[in-house]
């Protein structure tokens, strides 16, 4: 998601836009970089997977572009414990990527955690016709070309993948998102429930977030927040999500959040009713 004035879509149609998606560019000259190497501004286009956690978690970036403003939109790979993969908010599935990801493991889940970030599964679950598709029901019913074999819902995670807990965004009907905790590594992963901006972004998403207070300060996607009204449900589910052992957040549209990611969180939510950390 991003900026109210610019965004109401969901976020794969920001990829039918002038820009092609940043991993189809150029063949990768390394399929997988150590995202703490990155120095330069702006990422790097031949990069198809950064890590994240060592032997545990990798982002894959693309740009997104909607009336103007490019994002960085972000997918999550999450090593199980079996050593298969999860891939949230998946992408379209280009061959460095998928070229990446066989080179890791066995893809067995496919998230789609929202209902704006769906667009891309159906190609992805074609690619990969094994892996179990699992997304809201707010999803399928937008995407008719979206099969779902699992709602994303806290008591069927638990069941599937123990290693995660499942924290659904109460509160907040307009995303219907739904996060994961992965105890492991202590990294919560969603997709809209927070957004930034920072000096590696284009600049008209710089412009964008300076105008919406977005701009190296982790907030609320302004749409969102516009559409989203303080409630005890609200807050209880942030405060749930703010309570656990976070190591980071890693979300659709900024770099991970490591410094004080519960406090970031609280701040950002406080509008809804967010106990402060
Ligand atoms: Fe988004």
């Amino acid at each position: 998601m991003g900026p109210s004035d610019v965004q109401s879509a969901d976020e794969d149609c920001l990829s039918a836009s002038p820009a092609q998606p940043v991993c189809c560019r150029s063949v990768p000259k390394r399929l997988i970089q150590d995202v703490t190497h990155t120095q330069v501004p702006g990422y790097d286009q031949r990069m198809v997977l950064s890590t994240v956690v060592p032997d545990a978690i990798w982002v894959s970036e693309r740009a997104v572009w909607f009336a103007g403003v490019r994002l960085r939109a972000r997918s999550t790979v999450v090593r199980l414990a079996d050593r298969r993969l999860l891939i949230h908010s998946p992408p379209q599935p280009s061959r460095e990527l998928c070229d990446a990801l066989d080179a890791l493991g066995q893809i067995a889940y496919l998230v789609v955690p929202n209902c704006f970030h769906h667009l891309a599964t159906p190609a992805f679950a074609a690619k990969y016709p094994s892996a179990t598709v699992v997304g809201p029901r707010s999803a399928a019913a937008k995407n008719p070309d979206l099969k779902l074999h699992q709602e994303l819902h806290v008591d069927i995670v638990r069941a599937a993948l123990p290693e995660f807990a499942a924290l659904a965004l109460d509160g907040c009907p307009f995303l219907d998102e739904t996060v994961l905790f992965h105890r492991p590594t202590g990294s919560l992963i969603g997709a809209d429930l927070v957004i930034s901006a920072c000096a590696k972004d284009h600049f008209t998403w710089r412009w964008a977030a300076r105008l919406t207070g977005c701009y190296d300060r982790i907030c609320v996607p302004p749409d969102v927040r516009s559409r989203t009204r303080p409630s005890a449900d609200l807050a209880h589910a942030i405060d749930r999500m703010t309570s656990l052992p976070l190591e980071r957040i890693l979300v659709a549209h900024c770099d991970p959040i490591v410094d004080r990611p519960a406090a970031q969180l609280a701040e950002a939510w406080q509008f809804g009713g967010a106990t402060r950390r």
